[in-house]
């Protein structure tokens, strides 16, 4: 019997963790256990969603919290150490690039435990950003590293990364859309919101480099301004992008935009509703822009890069940067504009996790140490 530990935190790590949670129960050897460490808390951000995906209850919830990226990368792995030492895991399995990511794999490998990263091997390029020094680290220091996209393969044979620990499986996050999305289908928010199907168009923000600068916000919300005197425009707003408004002395500004409706996060189906009927969605979201892909729904990204290039290869997305004039013209580019034909990237056919769970259930279990 081989123990595994998984790891989520927060809200993108719950549609990853799920499918592998389910996949994990067709291997009788494998014994999977759940650790969430808290690091997103509310109910909208979490509960919500291990309700609506079916995700068993935590075996262990850390409970660390919000803190500086110091405090909270510390914190998760003081409360996580004890737990790998009592249940003396063959594998822990990480997911994503988020703080909890780096921090229980740092742990495992220290405790001489096998570590697998799922989501492995994307890199914007980008070392301001600080799930990019998340994903190098991680994937610096995993045994098994489980890739979902071409670029992922690239990157880590690049970095040097040993051929023998790199399995393109698929991406997990599409595995879940794939699951859910008939449910989604009976969503009743849009008749909530009093909303048409392509009548709309959704935004979601909460990357530091957007929404903690003031000068870079207040370009985004002239642009955001524009587009929702063209159509009702829905902003499911994330905790970070709400303390911000008042502290970088915008709350007005947003406030005066009267087609531009600020809602709390949503719940996972409501969220997958919303996006598949949107006529154009602007995000700063990594997982969206796969989602995106998949629903082919316009998606304009605004940042100055992303990790994920199969989404502009093969799918709906194109990524604008910030500028506000920049992001008016991508939207006028694709709004009224039907999506074309796409190519679906390749293993996003709902059975990532399936391939996962298989190659750790065929693994030699790695000497603890
Ligand atoms: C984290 C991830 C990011 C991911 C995002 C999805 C890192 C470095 N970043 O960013 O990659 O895209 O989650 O949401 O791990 N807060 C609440 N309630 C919560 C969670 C957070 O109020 O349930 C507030 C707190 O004030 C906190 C702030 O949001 O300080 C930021 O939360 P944090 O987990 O530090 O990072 P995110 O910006 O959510």
């Amino acid at each position: 019997m081989a123990t595994i530990v998984n790891v989520c935190g927060a809200r993108p790590n719950f549609m990853k963790i799920a499918p592998l949670m389910r996949a994990y129960g067709g291997h009788p050897g494998l014994r999977p256990l759940l650790v969430h460490t808290g690091q997103h808390y509310d109910h909208n951000m979490s509960e919500l969603f291990f309700k609506q995906l079916a995700i068993p209850e935590p075996d262990v919830n850390l409970g660390v919290g919000s803190g500086s990226h110091a405090v909270q990368t510390a914190e998760i792995m003081k409360r996580f150490e004890p737990v790998v030492l009592e249940h003396r895991p063959q594998w822990v399995v990480v997911v994503g690039d988020v703080n909890s990511t780096i921090a229980c794999g740092l742990v495992a490998k220290k405790l001489g435990i096998g570590l697998a990263h799922v989501e492995a091997g994307l890199r914007s390029f980008d070392r301001s950003m600080p799930e990019e020094l998340n994903r190098l680290l991680t994937d610096a220091i995993s045994d098994l590293l489980f890739v979902s996209e071409p670029s992922g393969l690239e990157n880590l044979r690049r970095e040097g990364i040993p051929a023998d620990r790199i399995h393109f499986v698929g991406n997990v996050m599409i595995d879940t859309l794939r699951a859910n999305l008939a449910h989604a289908e009976r969503s009743p928010v849009l008749a909530e919101m009093g909303l048409e199907p392509r009548g709309y168009n959704v935004v979601t923000l909460h990357r530091p480099s957007n929404v903690d600068d003031a000068g870079t916000f207040a370009g985004i919300a002239g642009a955001l301004d524009a587009i929702q005197q063209d159509l009702p425009t829905v902003f499911p707003m994330h905790p970070r992008t709400v303390a911000n408004l008042p502290r970088l002395g915008l709350a007005e500004r947003f406030a005066g935009m009267k087609h531009l409706r600020i809602v709390k996060p949503l719940g996972y189906l409501d969220f997958l509703k919303l996006m598949a009927s949107a006529a154009v969605v602007l995000t700063d979201s990594g997982g969206i822009q796969e989602e995106t892909t998949i629903l082919g729904v316009w998606c304009l990204t605004l940042r100055e890069n992303t990790e994920r290039p199969v989404t502009v290869t093969h799918g709906t997305n194109t990524v604008v940067g910030t500028d506000p004039d920049e992001i008016l013209r991508a939207y006028r580019a694709c709004r009224g504009r039907t999506v074309g034909e796409r190519r679906v990237p390749e293993k996003w056919d709902g059975r990532a996790a399936e391939r996962i769970a298989a190659v750790l259930a065929a693994q030699e279990f790695p000497e603890c140490g």
